[in-house]
């Protein structure tokens, strides 16, 4: 149960008067190979998707199927070895303030205050210290931490700091927001927190947001489309949208069956994967199976 001051947030629109945010990523073909040229494998092959603009976009697939190769791919921390990928229309040849990957591993600065934290893109920019004080002060308030500018992220719990991470991709105002399992680690009852907090956040904000888990409740409770990688090398296996309305919350969507449906459709699907790998005889992949089992059993799978 969430209470009900989380919920009852009203709509700060102030943040984001403009319309960025709505960047359209195509990757076409997408290959990437990790290791020497003795040991070479592709992580992600042949890998083609659209990241339809101003929508949360979900990416899901097995632990190590290559999401994170994925998303530095996208971000321009890394490059393909074939295809391509484009940010509106202009290929992906580096990093870019219009792609802003929020990492899966906590990247806050430990030696800087909360505030330096969130205001270190913008400054880097050049943008002017008044105006970036009240911006970065009202941001802070909208994610909760107004009170918690001069603290330092190890005197923050882990939800706070991840928090405070929102703060910071929110304010740099991305066209693109790259999301790699950001409430990963965190205990169940700050994870759910966390996810309707971020939900009121998009509304308020809709944009192009690229949100990936391996989590099919958090997919299914955030996503407007599902994109379902295969297992390694990751390749697209569907594409799914999500026309369940919003808001959502997690204690009641799945009380609806169309939740229920994609649920089951989703894990189906990765499954198949599993047994894919299976085929290989390799003990990972076999413990992976059996996880899989176990979670298409609870879902009635047959
Ligand atoms: N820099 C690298 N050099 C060599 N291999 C790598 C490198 N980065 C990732 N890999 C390998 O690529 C595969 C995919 O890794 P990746 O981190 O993209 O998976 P993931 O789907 O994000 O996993 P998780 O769900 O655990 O975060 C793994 O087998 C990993 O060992
Ligand atoms: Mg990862």
């Amino acid at each position: 149960m969430v209470p009900q001051a989380m919920r009852a947030v009203t709509p700060d629109s102030s943040i984001h008067p403009d319309e960025a945010g709505r960047g359209r990523i195509v990757l076409h073909r997408v290959t990437k190979y990790f290791g020497d040229a003795k040991s070479e494998k592709a992580v992600v092959e042949d890998c083609s998707f659209t990241i339809e603009p101003g929508k949360l976009n979900v990416i899901i697939g097995p632990s190590g199927c290559g999401k994170s190769t994925l998303l530095n791919l996208i971000a321009g921390f890394d490059r393909v070895d074939a295809g391509t990928i484009t940010c509106n229309g202009k290929e992906v040849s580096g990093p870019g303030a219009d792609r802003l990957l929020v990492f899966q591993e906590s990247a806050l600065f430990d030696w800087m205050t909360t505030y330096d934290n969130i205001a270190f893109g913008p400054r880097a920019r050049g943008d002017k210290p008044g105006p970036l004080k009240s911006k970065a002060q009202k941001v802070l308030e909208r994610v909760g931490l107004g009170s918690f500018r001069d603290k330092y992220p190890p005197q923050l719990s882990g939800g706070m700091q991840r928090r405070i991470e929102l703060a910071r991709a929110i304010i740099n105002d991305p066209a693109v927001m790259l999301l790699d399992e950001p409430f990963r680690g965190l205990d169940a009852m700050t994870k759910g927190l966390m996810q309707e907090y971020f939900l009121q956040l998009y509304a308020e904000n809709p944009r192009t947001a690229v949100f990936v888990t391996t989590d099919i409740d958090e997919a299914i409770l955030l996503a407007d489309r599902l994109i379902i990688l295969s297992n390694s090398p990751a390749s697209l296996r569907r594409c799914i949208e999500v026309d369940i309305p919003k808001p959502r919350t997690a204690s009641t969507l799945f009380e609806l069956d169309v939740a229920n449906d994609l649920k089951r459709e989703a894990l189906e699907i990765l499954y198949q994967e599993a047994l894919k790998s299976f085929r290989n005889h390799k003990k990972a992949d076999s413990d992976f199976v059996q996880a899989y089992s176990r979670q298409t059993r609870d879902t009635n799978i047959d």
